[in-house]
């Protein structure tokens, strides 16, 4: 792996590899001194160009804890703001000697550009790009779904502590809201289906993209019938991207009271769930409106925990993109 740009680019055995590493780095972060020296000397960049919390948080915690050191890059207050293009950007990112760039971008295929115009020779990692994708997303969402329900549907090594080495099949997951906006939808869905989970989809016609049909998973319009027909093991919801809806939410749906009657997850939806079943979402939430407040708070809300995997995700990603080496074994880990 030279970039990570897209979970439709992973192979199984990369996902697993991805995985079964994150797993490595999260026992690392229970030591008392967490960090690790594999990075020193490497500079990450993280170059966002939209907001973020969650994400470039993770990012800069994740190279420190590996020993990189990291310059953070804010469109907001750069010469962005002045008109500068991304290839001037690049090419001062080049002169500076950034060994990974971390990019956030609203434009769909960023990333993409900034891999392969060859403007930089940094490994570039894609941290949400427009409504396309979102690949460490949802390789903490796996890893998340992988260390508590593993085993449960019957995969790959599913019987291994934390579900090191298995891959998710047989496992059900909804992913609910606005998938037509959601670039953690898309990397969610790719992902799953290698892994081998079922995905079904969740949302209001007017949430559904066209060509969803050649997306490897089931849609359904249907909240409640989902949650008591299909039975999933995992529900992931999504935020209500009101800030990418021109013409306002109000183009999509008539109303969030309406919204939140058909497809918010609330304490009566939490309770058709099967005892085993963890319910998810990226962040951040519009508590009130995708999710209640019980919901995202309740025993089987697993959302503190997918903030705190992300670390480990992120940690594994740079170290197997920038260490150059397919394996932890032999290590410094
Ligand atoms: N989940 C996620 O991408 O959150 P941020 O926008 O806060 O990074």
């Amino acid at each position: 792996m030279k970039h990570l740009l897209s979970t439709a680019d992973l192979s199984k055995d990369e996902a697993v590899l991805l995985l079964d590493t994150s797993a490595q780095m999260a026992a690392t972060q229970s030591r008392e001194i967490k960090k690790l020296p594999t990075l020193r000397g490497r500079t990450v960049v993280n170059l966002f160009f939209e907001d973020s919390t969650r994400t470039r948080i993770s990012f800069e915690t994740a190279a420190k804890r590996l020993s990189a050191d990291v310059i953070n890059f804010s469109a907001k207050g750069s010469s962005v703001s002045k008109g500068e293009s991304l290839k001037d950007t690049a090419l001062t990112l080049h002169a500076m000697g950034a060994d990974a760039v971390v990019v956030r971008h609203w434009a769909s295929g960023a990333p993409y550009q900034l891999a392969n115009a060859g403007w930089l020779d940094a490994a570039v990692l894609n941290a949400g790009d427009g409504t396309h994708q979102h690949p460490t997303q949802a390789l903490l969402d796996a890893y998340t779904i992988r260390r508590h329900l593993a085993g449960r549907g019957g995969g790959l090594h599913a019987g291994a502590p934390d579900g090191v080495g298995a891959d998710l099949a047989g496992l059900k997951v909804a992913i609910v809201g606005d998938v037509l906006h959601s670039r953690v939808a898309r990397a969610n869905v790719a992902l799953l289906h290698t892994l081998g989970a079922q995905v079904t989809l969740v949302a209001p016609p007017t949430l559904v993209p066209v060509g969803v049909e050649a997306w490897p998973c089931q849609v359904s319009y249907d909240l409640d019938a989902t949650l008591d027909g299909w039975r999933p093991d995992a529900v992931m919801m999504l935020r209500v991207q009101r800030e990418r809806m021109s013409g306002g939410a109000g183009a999509f749906f008539p109303s969030t009271l309406e919204y939140t009657r058909y497809y918010g997850l609330d304490a009566r939806r939490l309770g058709m769930l099967d005892d085993h079943a963890i319910v998810m979402h990226p962040g951040p939430m519009n508590r009130g409106l995708e999710i209640s407040a019980e919901a995202a708070d309740s025993d089987r809300a697993v959302i503190v925990e997918q903030v705190a995997n992300g670390v480990a995700v992120r940690m594994a990603a740079l170290y197997l993109l920038m260490a150059g080496d397919t394996s932890a074994e032999g290590s410094d880990l």
